[in-house]
């Protein structure tokens, strides 16, 4: 059965064909095809979303197609909208540069972008992994950008490995001890990024801890008091970060904490309810899908407690339940505005060998006891948040 999402237009991937007619939506249809104003599946891959004076804008990873998209060919995309179903395409928000030389060099790799709105400076500020052009994924490195309005365009300011030259709250003496650093640097970074017990004989934080924490798969969470929080997966994807930005939020501020160690956790997305800290996380297999991994906090720093997978029921698209996370991983939190109560989990299912063919997973979060539910849904509307919140929007 083709869904309504479907139903507007045949995708035509080859031209990115623009639909000569475009409805207006009234529903989520988690893993179709989501169209854009202009009837182009929207290009936001690993995204945010940021509401503002009244627009959600959703920034992404602009995808092109075939396995070159999984390298950052043209930039971040944003998009507005006033009712997370219809979305404006506001265009490339940071564009890749074409001078080789550059840190976010054509070819360069952009992931997870996600931005906020600092209220003290008027600036919004983009956060990013960044790794640079060639290197795989050995930079390991957060790319900061900064723009005047919402949608751009940005200024790329810097990259940096985070906090360098300062250990975490949470160091403990053997961390320090000289001995077993040197050895870790005589390895040259020689780990993978995903689960290996050769992590643990080595000292990967106090590696690097003169040049740098190492960034990959990242968000940045804003709270309620205005500081906002990076949250990194670090020390070759096996330990977690936690660092509290400057005011401005143009840099780290050396305040961080090693969250989940040797624990393996990616694509990091928090939210806040009710005093309490959400983390929704995968595991570490690269673009092959996981289980969801959710933990709860009374502080941003800690201690977090992880307390299973959130995840319930089957995407009939590709048959996948929970054990994989509906066939996708996590990448934001998003409050709905106008509800005391209302959040959306929001997911990607990658498509590494067309990359411009990934899908968006949006579903509804629902807070039961210590954690949270994320059932799947075909189909969804935020009528659903109305009954349990009482919500107006
Ligand atoms: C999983 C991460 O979550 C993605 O953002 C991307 O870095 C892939 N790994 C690359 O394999």
């Amino acid at each position: 059965m083709q869904s309504e999402h479907q139903n507007r237009m045949s995708y035509d991937r080859g031209s990115n064909a623009r639909s000569a007619e475009v409805s207006s939506l009234s529903s989520f249809e988690p893993g179709a095809i989501w169209r854009d104003d202009n009837g182009v599946h929207i290009n936001a891959h690993g995204g945010g979303v940021l509401f503002h004076e009244g627009v959600y804008y959703w920034f992404g990873e602009h995808k092109i197609e075939g396995v070159d998209g999984n390298r950052a060919q043209v930039g971040v995309h944003v998009y507005s909208s006033t009712d997370l179903y219809n979305w404006t395409d506001r265009g490339i928000s940071l564009a890749v540069s074409g001078d080789p030389d550059s840190e976010i060099a054509k070819g360069c790799i952009i992931e997870r972008p996600k931005v906020v709105y600092n209220s003290k400076t008027a600036k919004f500020v983009m956060w990013f992994h960044l790794e640079f052009k060639g290197k795989g994924y050995g930079s390991a490195r957060a790319g900061i950008a900064m723009a005047d309005k919402p949608v751009g365009p940005y200024m790329f300011l810097r990259s940096i490995r985070a906090n360098a030259g300062h250990w975490p709250l949470n160091v403990t003496a053997d961390q320090m001890e000289p001995g077993l650093i040197a050895r870790t640097k005589e390895e040259k970074d020689q780990f993978v990024g995903g689960p290996s017990s050769k992590h643990s004989q080595y000292n990967i934080l106090g590696a690097h801890f003169e040049e740098g924490q190492m960034v990959r798969d990242m968000t940045i969470f804003v709270d309620d008091d205005g500081k906002a929080y990076h949250i990194y997966a670090s020390e070759h994807n096996s330990t977690l970060q936690i660092s509290l930005l400057t005011d401005d939020y143009l840099d780290c501020t050396g305040k961080y904490v090693r969250v989940f160690p040797l624990c393996w956790m990616e694509a990091p997305a928090v939210c806040k309810r009710s005093g309490r800290y959400y983390l929704i996380a995968s595991g570490c297999t690269g673009w092959a899908p996981n289980a969801a991994r959710l933990a709860v906090a009374e502080s941003i720093f800690g201690p977090w407690m992880e307390i299973g997978n959130p995840c319930i029921g089957i995407n009939p698209g590709n048959n996948l339940g929970p054990e994989k996370t509906f066939g996708a991983q996590s990448t934001f939190i998003l409050k709905v505005q106008g509800f005391d109560d209302a959040f959306i989990a929001l997911f990607d299912i990658w498509s590494p060998h067309d990359a411009i063919d990934g899908r968006y997973v949006w579903l509804p979060v629902e807070f039961c006891g210590e954690g949270m539910r994320i059932k799947w849904m075909d189909k969804w509307g935020l009528s659903v948040f109305s009954a349990k919140a009482g919500g107006n929007a």
